[in-house]
């Protein structure tokens, strides 16, 4: 089993429903906030469910949402196909958005599961997709070496504050035991040093700056927003 057969099936991430909701809805708040105006034309690349994509799509005119796994592309159809601004892709008409139409694409813990290859496969794409003047946000970027303790102490206080806390405490020791756990030591997940990562935006035509606060509710983790290099 690989990353994306991972994410195709149903996965012990989200603790329960109100934690999936939380979160989508967090992240859904991040993205809306950094459309800068409402004629703008969004990808978020790696979307999950988006369970709140409609938020971004009332601040934009277009959301393309665009996951690699055909499970989760099939859940958003249902739940957006009334959305007339939201635009659930397929890994084969993720090519028909036009070259230079987008005006911000955003990953979001999208990073730590591509290798550095496929990721510098798609700074290419992403930078032909994007407007000259257009904005490139990559989130919940992992450290090159990730602190355990730090993140399940953001995703109690997370809980705490959201009211899943006991939930989560069960969801820390199911995640124990789960495959989340076995993939992750061995395939292992890919992080970046705010160094690393702006030189190789830099490679692809990007200019990189670290945001002061990350998307999600982790803050050990980093969230680098990209302009494309005059
Ligand atoms: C941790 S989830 C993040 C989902 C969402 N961005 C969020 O913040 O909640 C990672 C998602 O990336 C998707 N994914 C993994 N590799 C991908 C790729 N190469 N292209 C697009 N999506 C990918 C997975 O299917 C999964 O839904």
């Amino acid at each position: 089993m690989n990353w994306r057969d991972f994410w195709n099936r149903e996965n012990p991430i989200y603790v329960n429903e109100r934690h999936r909701a939380l979160h989508y809805d967090r992240i859904a708040r991040g993205i809306a906030d950094l459309v800068e105006a409402p004629g703008w034309s969004v990808l978020d690349h790696g979307s999950g469910e988006a369970l709140s994509a409609d938020l971004v799509a009332r601040r934009c005119a277009l959301l393309y949402l665009f996951d690699a796994a055909p499970n989760v592309q099939a859940k958003q159809r249902v739940r957006f196909e009334n959305n007339q601004k939201i635009i659930v892709l397929t890994n084969e008409s993720q090519s028909a958005i036009p070259d230079g139409s987008l005006d911000m694409i955003v990953a979001n813990s999208l990073l730590q599961y591509l290798s550095h290859q496929e990721f510098e496969g798609l700074l290419d794409v992403w930078r032909a997709k994007l407007k000259p003047e257009g904005k490139l946000v990559l989130a919940d970027i992992l450290p090159t070496r990730p602190d355990a303790l730090a993140d399940v102490l953001a995703l109690l206080h997370f809980a705490w504050q959201g009211g899943f806390f006991f939930a989560a405490c069960a969801g820390l020791v199911a995640t124990w035991f789960s495959d989340y756990r076995q993939l992750r030591a061995s395939l292992g997940l890919t992080g970046y040093a705010e160094s690393d990562l702006r030189v190789l935006l830099s490679a692809h035509g990007f200019e990189g700056t670290r945001a002061p606060k990350n998307l999600g509710h982790n803050q050990s983790r980093m969230m680098i927003v990209a302009r494309v290099k005059g």
